[in-house]
């Protein structure tokens, strides 16, 4: 049976940029959308045209640019904003209109300053709007998941009858639980969508608790289709989940998760490192998947194992997502084997007397110093009288 299809909808340049410092200018946004769509991702968001000036041209010229790809624009319910999104987007080869508005009691109430029949009103003669000018046509209902289950179906229902197809569930504020979630999709799945097969159930999470890639995935194995998720993570405050977790997650357990994406993992690494480039800020060490750390093994237990065999310690290779080769940090954790090696790759063979030798400097050498580099292995040798061995 072949793996179902999830498609990935990245909003780095709307969400994402969206975050404090990650903010880029329109020949920035260009590169990286010509990026994401050869890594191959469904859906670029390229902004939110009624924004600012920027925001529009962003639309305007990643929708001139990227043809083989859906370009979304984000606008609210409200004429203008739909209109100046469909301007946006009036040259894409393919493009989407992603309007929303807020249905929990608490946006309505202290934001909009609307009941729950005017939220419907309005939001039905949007969408009724936007179709005069895409096929596609996305609805959000922010804050979904502290709304109301009874009223945010009311409210998917009515968008579905004007013509909406992609019904996305924000976790807007990182509240929800995975099996939380879970729950929710079903709901709206029973509820709303039914037996049509036209309709795409879409998540949108965020990371205040850490569990955006959680939930996403817990969303995904309930019945939703989209994911949208950013490069490396970012979006408003902690971020949106991750494009290259959610990714790698379903490829590396496609056991438990047996579902496709059109993403061509071995780039998703130099995607990372563009969007860092541009944004000039780069991941956490230990960030998974595209972090400095993530595919390095200091220990020496883990060294000799990954040496021995790379999947005793690595349950993806880093080729597999374009991380240049695997790197074996030498620090106070290591062990023969890793030195060993390391000194083989600079051209020395040392026997077993010279290794336990080399070792011993090296050891003392790293409880002075962090991170030990090549310079100083070549230090420790040359100090060394006993290596008449080396090559
Ligand atoms: O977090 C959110 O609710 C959003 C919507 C506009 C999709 O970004
Ligand atoms: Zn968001």
């Amino acid at each position: 049976m072949s793996a179902e299809r999830v498609r990935i909808f990245d909003t780095t340049l709307r969400d994402g940029e969206q975050s404090p410092g990650c903010s880029m200018n329109l020949d920035e946004k260009v590169r990286l959308a010509r990026k994401l769509q050869s890594l191959g991702v469904d859906i670029i968001e390229a902004g939110f045209p009624i924004a600012s000036d920027g925001d529009f041209a962003a639309v305007k010229a990643v929708a001139a640019e990227c043809r083989n790809v859906t370009v979304a624009a984000l606008c609210r319910t409200s004429e203008q904003d739909v209109l100046r999104a469909a301007e946006a987007l009036r040259a894409a080869a393919h493009p989407r209109i992603h309007t929303f508005v807020a249905t929990s009691d608490i946006h309505l109430e202290y934001k909009l300053k609307k009941t729950r029949a005017e939220v419907i009103g309005m939001t039905r003669k949007a969408i009724r709007l936007a179709r005069d000018f895409a096929e596609e046509i996305e609805f959000s209902a922010e804050d979904a998941t502290r709304s109301d289950v009874g009223y945010l179906c009311e409210v998917f229902a009515a968008v579905v009858e004007e013509g909406a197809t992609i019904l996305n569930v924000p976790d807007t504020v990182g509240y929800t639980l995975p099996n939380e979630f879970s729950e929710l999709i079903q709901t709206v799945r029973r509820r709303v969508v039914g037996e049509r097969v036209d309709i795409t159930i879409s998540v949108h999470c965020h990371n205040d608790l850490g569990l955006a890639v959680a939930n996403s995935l817990a969303a995904v194995a309930a019945g939703a289709r989209q994911i949208e998720c950013t490069i490396n993570g970012i979006g408003e405050r902690a971020g949106n989940a991750s494009l290259e977790e959610v990714v790698m997650a379903m490829n590396v357990r496609a056991d438990s998760l047996p579902f496709e994406t059109r993403i061509d993992t071995r780039q998703i690494y130099s995607t990372s490192q563009l969007l860092s480039r541009v944004i000039g800020f780069g991941v956490q060490p230990n960030k998974a998947i595209v972090g400095r750390n993530a595919f390095a093994h200091e220990a020496g237990i883990h060294q000799h194992g990954v040496i021995s065999n790379p999947l005793c310690y690595e349950i993806m290779t880093p080729e597999s997502v374009g991380v240049p080769a695997n790197e074996l940090v030498l620090g106070k954790h290591s062990g023969r084997h890793a030195l060993a090696l390391r000194y083989e790759g600079l051209g020395y063979a040392l026997d077993a007397r010279e290794l336990e030798a080399a070792y011993r400097s090296f050891t003392e050498l790293a409880d002075r110093k962090k991170c030990i580099y090549d310079q100083d292995l070549i230090s420790l040798i040359a100090a060394e009288s006993t290596f008449s061995a080396a090559a």
